[in-house]
């Protein structure tokens, strides 16, 4: 048995070891696993969101929670069949903290997934995939954008003010269909009727025969999701069509960061998503100023979402003084944060997916200029949620 004295010095030293190693693990930095894609259709989109999120933690003097921060990076390639490996790469054998990611709505419907089983924390900062925030929602799954049907129902909105029927053309992946649903219940609600849904597969480019679709049946308007580089050869094969005079195009990411080499075919184009060049607010004109000088260019939608990840999960940790042990009160401090985003302000619903603004755009010169709101505070329906 150990006498009094040697009980309290044992307890002493398990204390003092406990604390010590605490201190190691929280000086140790915090592991972020960006997966996102730099190469193919959508490299610049995740260009961006990685831009965004460093921008952030470098305004933080290089750490979040209080610890620094360590990146993984790894290129997603958007390509879904890869999706399973490199995601548990991250987690299984880099045992990242946190999982950032990604553009693709397939390839990120497949991380939550991993999220889910492994418990890790995931923040998506772009893809709209419904079910990551509809039957697949989960505590420690949240999204820093948008769900695909939100600018999609904001376009239909729109475009229902001044048209009765409408023709959709979209990639055939969950992004195209589910943007192309909004759409339809946008503009359905506004008194307007989709004629006919033109698809190709992703990434595809071969605009040309929808485009002949598209003018035979001669609809009011038309409503396309493609995106990143995709868009640039479709506003540009929709002006060369002779289109774009006789079926006003809409979208919610058709000009978003390609208005310099789109040029005068995307001149006019009224788009529809949650951030806008020329957006007023404090917050907006420091991020503007701080992303230009750090990058030598103005920041998008893409830029915006990744800063707004990051400040996500800075307020995760800071609610925990950076012990990523404490899961469930990182995930509970994230459901309740209002995140003062360049967006505006940004808060989440019960299923973890932004309730925010969707403003009107019209394309002028290598702007998206806002010129007016569309909806305040739409709210993803996420109706198969069970949080
Ligand atoms: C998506 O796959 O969810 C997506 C990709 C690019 C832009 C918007 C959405």
């Amino acid at each position: 048995m150990l006498s009094k004295s040697l009980f309290h010095a044992a307890v002493a030293v398990a204390l003092a070891s406990s604390a010590g190693w605490a201190t190691a693990q929280s000086s140790e930095p915090i592991k972020v696993g960006l997966m996102l894609p730099s190469s193919g259709t959508f490299a610049e989109l995740g260009k961006g969101v990685a831009d965004g999120f460093k921008l952030y933690v470098d305004e933080q003097g290089g750490k979040l929670g209080g610890r620094a921060v360590q990146y993984i990076a790894l290129d997603d390639e958007s390509d879904p069949s890869k999706a399973n490996e490199n995601a548990n790469k991250l987690v299984k054998r880099d045992k990242v903290d946190v999982l950032i990611g990604t553009i693709h709505s397939g390839v990120a419907a497949t991380m939550a997934k991993v999220a889910r089983e492994t418990n890790t924390l995931l923040i998506v900062p772009n893809a709209g995939a419904g079910e990551i925030t509809g039957a697949m929602c989960a505590p420690n799954v949240f999204r820093s954008s948008f769900s695909n049907w939100q600018p999609g129902y904001a376009a239909g909105l729109l475009a229902g003010k001044k048209h009765k029927t409408a023709v959709t053309i979209s990639w055939k992946y969950a992004a195209g269909d589910e943007s192309v649903k909004g759409f339809r219940e946008g503009f359905e609600k506004s008194g307007g009727k989709v004629l006919k849904d033109l698809n190709l597969p992703f990434p595809g480019v071969e605009f040309q025969p929808l485009l002949a679709e598209l003018a035979t049946i001669k609809p009011e308007a038309a409503y396309a999701f493609v995106a990143g580089a995709g868009q640039v050869k479709f506003v540009k094969d929709y002006a060369a069509a002779g289109l774009k005079n006789s079926i006003p195009l809409y979208g919610a990411f058709l000009t978003e960061g390609t208005l310099t080499a789109q040029g005068e075919a995307a001149a006019g184009l009224q788009t529809t998503l949650h951030y806008a060049d020329g957006l007023k607010n404090p917050k907006n004109d420091k991020f503007i100023a701080a992303y230009t000088k750090a990058y030598g260019a103005a920041p998008n939608v893409f830029g915006v979402q990744g800063y707004d990840a990051a400040q996500m999960y800075d307020v995760g940790l800071k609610a925990v003084k950076g012990d990523t042990k404490k899961k469930a009160e990182i995930y509970k401090a994230i459901e309740n944060a209002k995140i003062d985003s360049p967006r505006g302000p940004l808060a989440f619903s019960k299923s973890h997916n932004p309730v925010q603004d969707f403003y009107v755009r019209v394309a002028r010169g290598n702007q998206n200029v806002m010129t007016d709101t569309i909806v305040k505070g739409l709210v993803d329906p996420s109706r198969d949620c069970k949080l």
